[in-house]
């Protein structure tokens, strides 16, 4: 037998078969990987599982790998690591195949510790202290529109060694991920007494700057500590372990880890320099924690707060609880279903099924007109109206909860920004829909026919049940439009 080839496990036989695909490669590949330090032709096997429709959730038939090429099992496990935050079953096969390969397939969960930090200056002066007399053990990611804003956190960096990100969701691409590589091997290279177990990245941004330096961290084994400086990452990007980047042509988040930081620091004082805007769109995802845990009390405080989200001494330690109150709700559901196997995890998506196909929309006409793109969190906000308007539809006897719910979300003005995004585009209510029915059936992997229902998030109201249930459950495509309809006139 060639040596180069390795022998085919008996398992997985309702696995999808890896050797029938053909890697789909480009000319860039070879650059890429070598910086991203991944085997020949990682890059062509991503987008062959792409092009496959393959998911996550399925087995990939690594036993069929007796066909291929050594090289190219390699190519293989490695793009199965990173597809999607990494195919479920690939550890034991893998790790059968190639011993040593599974350590770098997942690591585990991890609870969230969540620190908080007065002020910006109490936070520099901490983690300064904290790494004094060991700077080559830590290494910061710091967003440039940070930098700018907070010239003081730049200072801080410029003592350690250190990367600045010039972020936008543009530059969340495998590209940069290659870059930060880089800027961490030439740092461990100048120290080779240091090895990357002990090394921690401190990224300091939004979402974007979190997601890429946690990915970097999971894909070189070092620890990371997130400390976001805007609502969104705060309550959101920062909690869960996911990170990753963009694949284009299939989108956001495509390529990625689920790697759990070691802890998170909030420091609301850094929302000072975020424009309202985007405070309120990191406002929505609160709003949803708030309803997905019904707790009406906080739900009512934040749509007051983002009425005019405007962050100073005197409301300074009422929106640090609010905030670290939404952040702990997250990783409720995060540590009921850490990798997102079951559906438990799913319910974070709640107002995120309209939201995306929304964003979708957005996402063609901008090309056209550059003011159509829409923010997540504005799609998020009017995802949330039309959950509540498809909720009472199916309960009207929680009719007063729902209007009440309906009231903060207005309150808030988190739906402001959608509205002047869709009295932009000119459509109306049936062309709008329209358009988004495409990316409503390839959110949900409905590869042809109009269907007829689809799965979505939503709950039980506590009025009714007595008991507060997030569940996913199923909904018809008309009911669903009328809900949406609903809701552009609410
Ligand atoms: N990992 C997860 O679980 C998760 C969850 C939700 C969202 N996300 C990701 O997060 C990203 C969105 O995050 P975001 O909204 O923070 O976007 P972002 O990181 O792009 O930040 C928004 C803008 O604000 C700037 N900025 C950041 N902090 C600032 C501050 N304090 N003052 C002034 N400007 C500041 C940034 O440079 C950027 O221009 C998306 O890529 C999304 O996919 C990830
Ligand atoms: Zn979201």
């Amino acid at each position: 037998m060639d040596k180069n080839k390795i022998s085919p496990s008996p398992q997985t036989a309702l696995a999808i078969q890896v050797s029938a695909w053909t890697p789909a490669i480009e000319p860039e590949d070879v650059a890429l990987e070598a910086a991203l330090g991944w085997p020949n032709r990682t890059l062509g096997w991503l987008r062959a599982a792409f092009n496959a429709g393959a998911r996550r959730q399925s087995a990939w038939d690594l036993g069929r790998l007796g066909d291929l090429e050594a090289g190219d099992v390699r190519a293989t496990a490695k793009a199965a690591t990173v597809f999607r935050r990494g195919v479920e079953t690939i550890s034991d096969t893998i790790s059968e195949m190639i011993p040593g390969t599974a350590s770098e397939v997942k690591s585990g969960y991890r609870p969230l510790v969540l620190q908080t930090s007065p002020s910006v200056t109490s936070f520099l002066n901490s983690i300064s202290s904290e790494f004094s007399g060991r700077e080559s053990r830590i290494f910061f990611v710091l967003d440039e529109s940070v930098a700018k804003s907070w010239p003081a956190a730049a200072q801080l960096v410029l003592k350690f060694p250190f990367w600045i990100f010039q972020g936008g969701e543009a530059a969340k691409n495998l590209a940069s991920t290659a870059a930060l590589v880089k800027q961490i091997g030439q740092h461990t290279e100048s120290h080779p007494e240091m090895d990357l177990e002990n090394l921690t990245i401190a990224a300091i941004g939004g979402g974007v700057t979190l997601d890429l330096a946690g990915f970097v961290a999971g894909l070189l084994g070092c620890n990371h500590i997130n400390i976001p400086t805007t609502l969104l990452a705060m309550v959101d990007a920062a909690v869960g372990g996911k990170t990753g980047v963009n694949f284009e042509p299939w989108g956001k988040n495509q390529v990625g880890l689920f790697h759990f930081p070691e802890r998170v620091i909030v420091c609301p004082e850094f929302l000072q320099t975020l424009p309202k805007d985007e405070i309120r769109a990191g406002g929505a995802e609160c709003l949803k924690h708030a309803l997905l845990a019904e707790d009406f009390a906080l739900l009512e405080k934040w749509a007051k707060f983002l009425r005019d989200p405007v962050i100073n001494h005197a409301n300074g330690s009422e929106i640090h609880s609010m905030i670290t109150a939404v952040a702990k709700m997250k990783e409720v559901f995060v540590q009921a279903d850490p990798f997102e196997r079951g559906s438990r995890r799913e319910l974070l998506n709640m107002g995120h099924t309209i939201a995306h196909s929304l964003e979708g929309v957005g996402a063609v006409l901008q090309k056209h007109q550059p003011s159509l793109g829409l923010r997540h969190g504005s799609a998020v906000a009017f995802g949330l109206m039309c959950k509540i308007h498809l909720m009472v539809a199916a309960q009207p006897e929680a009719a007063e909860t729902g209007q009440k719910i309906m009231d903060c979300l207005i309150n808030s003005g988190c739906l402001d920004d959608f509205r002047r995004w869709y009295s932009g585009t000119g459509l109306d209510s049936t062309e709008l829909w329209s358009l988004m029915v495409p990316y409503l059936m390839q959110d949900k992997k409905i590869k042809s026919g109009t269907p007829s229902s689809c799965r979505i998030v939503g709950f039980q109201w506590k009025s009714v049940s007595g008991k507060a249930v997030p569940a996913s459950f199923e909904v018809s495509m008309d009911n669903l439009e009328a809900a949406f309809k609903k809701s552009l006139l609410s």
